[in-house]
């Protein structure tokens, strides 16, 4: 009589089989992905992932595998099939109504963090504009405990989110999130914010057209795309600068690289902004702009 024995799989058997299958898949980084997966499936640091090949993995754990596997092989990225991404050093819910936090918006809170910590402002007060799934605003607010931060978006769905990753976070009490449709409203304040921080949408016409298919497909396209016009956005934090920044604030916002610099000053010039910074990211991409008030 012939007996079936249900073959074992190992993680290295996993590791190998489903690596080849998402390279097929057109997936870049496939190695990296498929550890990640696997790494969440079975709650594993990734040296536990390399440390532990010969483990073999339950039938529960493969179903759970295999159903990530397939999700992320249909193209979903694997920051919404796992449901979560990571932003300096922290975890941030993501679902397909946030943006996945980029790392090279990283340079832009590590600037902001760097400003705090010069003490300027005893309790300073911070709106992040289009705050998404929240990482710059709670990134923040975690990382300099004395400051408040108000995250405004257009999206319902997406400040759900955001309020669930400050609870995560622990800085629900000093994070505020606001709808609102800032190119229409403005918060009815006077000069209350130090810091005005804000990733707009700013991949406007042909730019957006030629994005790759895994970020034009299944990211919000309200986060990536002001429509024609990519300085839209620029335009607005500029004038909505001039009454809610204190005189001795500062905006930060990030850009899209070195084509969009000389445009963003020049618009933040016409709304009497000046004394510019850039920051490069760590691809070396112009990717920050610092302005104050000119007094
Ligand atoms: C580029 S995403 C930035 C998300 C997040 N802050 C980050 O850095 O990953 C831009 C955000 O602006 C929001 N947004 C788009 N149009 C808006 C508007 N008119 N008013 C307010 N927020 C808007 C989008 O919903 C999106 O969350």
């Amino acid at each position: 009589m012939i007996s079936y024995t249900p073959k074992i799989w190992h993680i290295a058997d996993v590791l190998k089989w489903s690596k080849s299958y998402l390279k097929e898949k057109g997936v870049e980084s496939p190695q990296i992905e498929v550890e990640w997966l696997l790494r969440d499936i079975l709650k594993f640091s990734r040296l536990e992932v390399y440390l532990k090949h010969d483990r073999p993995l339950s039938k529960e754990e493969l179903l759970k595998f295999k159903k990530l596997l397939v999700e992320r092989a249909s193209g979903t990225p694997i920051q919404y099939v796992l449901g979560y991404a990571e932003f300096m050093g922290l975890d941030f819910k993501v679902t397909p109504s946030v943006l996945i936090p980029r790392p090279e918006t990283e340079v832009l809170v590590e600037k902001v963090l760097e400003i705090l910590k010069e003490d300027r402002w005893e309790k300073p007060i911070i709106l992040d504009i289009g705050t998404g799934s929240g990482n710059i605003a709670i990134s923040i607010a975690v990382n300099y405990p004395d400051c408040t931060v108000v995250g405004l978006d257009i999206s319902s769905e997406a400040l759900k989110i955001a309020k669930i990753n400050a609870a995560n976070n622990s800085v629900s009490e000093r994070v505020d999130f606001i709808k609102i449709n800032i190119l229409k409203e403005s918060p009815q304040v006077e000069r209350y914010f130090n810091i005005i921080v804000s990733n707009p949408p700013y991949v406007a016409g042909e730019w957006f057209e030629n994005l790759p298919e895994i970020v034009r497909k299944y990211e919000p396209v309200q986060a990536l795309n002001p429509g024609e016009d990519d300085l839209v956005f620029y335009r607005r934090l500029g004038k909505l600068s001039n009454t809610l920044l204190s005189l001795d604030g500062i905006l930060i916002v990030e850009i899209g690289g070195s084509y969009q610099e000389e445009n963003v000053q020049n618009v933040f010039t016409e709304y009497n902004l000046g004394d510019f910074e850039t920051i490069e990211d760590y691809l070396g991409q112009n990717r920050c702009i610092i302005a104050g008030l000119n007094k």
